[in-house]
């Protein structure tokens, strides 16, 4: 039986786990790939066997033998190379964020329902296996109704550079780039409550502290501090319909003693801890319980991570299951973020 033929748009840093995910499908071939940066495209497509290295994404989407593309490049062609690709009939993985604004979501959206092809958001902590765990916890009525969450990214110095600090090709700082994950992790987990509204407060005051030495971070594949555009620290409170909050804190730089990660869920019955250990806590016969799940990985284990989120891709794009990630999804989340910018920039809470 042939292969389907995948091909990968963006051959920078986070391109690696896709290229490796893939090249680990049994019933996926990567046929094709594409990189502003012919060198970086041509040394990716070498390594992982590629017949086909493009600079220009609109000649990889014209091959007619494509199924489906991952978009691993910058947030401000996520939106256009996404509705190129479905209207020439691919399946789409982007990566998070979906794009940079509400509208462009939207109409992403509308191309999605349009062309009737899937898209899959690159909302990789959904297809963790703490997340996959907990999530059985949560819809079996462990932790009754979550009505409190509380997510950190601090990181104390990791402002990637390149075009992650120029708000032109990000959107944003910490925010769009960190808080995309813990947002949609908490919101996905407390069952996508309608947002209400969110009130948020961004940051510029250490810029991204390239002097420092001696301490190692993620980089863009062209790194690069000399522009830095983006905020480097934020906090927000987002409220939805049904009562519940979510308050949220992430950082590109700080003067914190170290890097924090952390995701917690409080309900009726019980609650849990998905960052930094999975934990679930109960209360049985008038005694509360710290439960340890005994699991291989009871944090967010990177590569299995985007090994599932790559396999519900293409299991999703033949019809066999339902993606986890959808763009409908993809949308929400960008107002989340979009509102935590607009409320800062105003100084008030945004009503949703
Ligand atoms: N899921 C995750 O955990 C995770 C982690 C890191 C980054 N990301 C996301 O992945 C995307 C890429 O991030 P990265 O860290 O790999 O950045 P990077 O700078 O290392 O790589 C991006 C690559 O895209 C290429 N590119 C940009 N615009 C292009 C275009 N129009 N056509 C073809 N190539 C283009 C660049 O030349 C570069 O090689 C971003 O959207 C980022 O938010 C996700």
């Amino acid at each position: 039986m042939s292969k389907i033929k995948i091909g990968i748009i963006g051959a920078g840093s986070i391109s690696e786990q896709h290229f490796r995910a893939y090249s680990h499908h049994p019933e996926v071939e990567i046929y094709a790939v594409c990189d502003l940066n012919e060198e970086r495209a041509k040394a990716k497509a070498e390594a992982y066997g590629a017949a086909k290295v493009f600079t220009d994404y609109r000649d990889l989407l014209a091959l007619p033998d494509i199924h489906g593309v991952s978009i691993c490049t910058w947030n401000n062609s996520h939106a256009e190379i996404s509705i190129a690709a479905l209207e020439a009939g691919k399946h789409v993985l982007v990566e998070k964020p979906l794009c940079q604004t509400v509208a462009e979501a939207l109409k992403v959206e509308e191309t999605v329902r349009r062309t009737g092809k899937l898209l899959q958001v690159g909302f990789v902590r959904r297809y963790g296996s703490n997340t996959e765990i907990l999530k059985k916890f949560i819809d079996a009525g462990d932790l009754g109704e979550i009505y409190y969450a509380k997510a950190s990214c601090l990181r104390r110095l990791g402002n990637p550079g390149g075009w992650f600090s120029d708000i032109k090709r990000s959107g944003g700082g910490p925010v769009i780039d960190l808080g995309v994950h813990i947002i949609d992790i908490c919101w996905y987990l407390m069952g996508k409550p309608k947002v209400k509204s969110v009130s948020a407060n961004t940051y510029n005051r250490l810029g991204n502290r390239s002097n420092v030495e001696h301490l190692d971070f993620y980089k863009a594949a062209d790194y690069n501090a000399a522009l830095n555009t983006v905020e480097d620290m934020a906090n927000a409170l987002i409220r939805f319909e049904n009562g519940a909050s979510l308050m949220v804190d992430v950082s590109f730089t700080l003067h914190a003693k170290k890097d924090e990660l952390a995701v917690k869920l409080y309900g009726d019955k019980g609650g849990a801890e998905l960052e930094p250990e999975l934990a679930i806590i109960a209360e049985k016969y008038d005694t509360i319980l710290n439960v340890a799940p005994q699991v291989d990985h009871p944090s967010f284990d990177f590569i299995a991570g985007f090994q599932q989120e790559i396999n519900y891709f293409i299991d999703s794009s033949l019809g066999r299951t339902e993606t986890r990630s959808p763009v409908e999804d993809g949308v929400e989340v960008m107002k989340i973020l979009c509102a935590i910018y607009e409320s800062a920039a105003q100084g008030r809470e945004i009503e949703l």
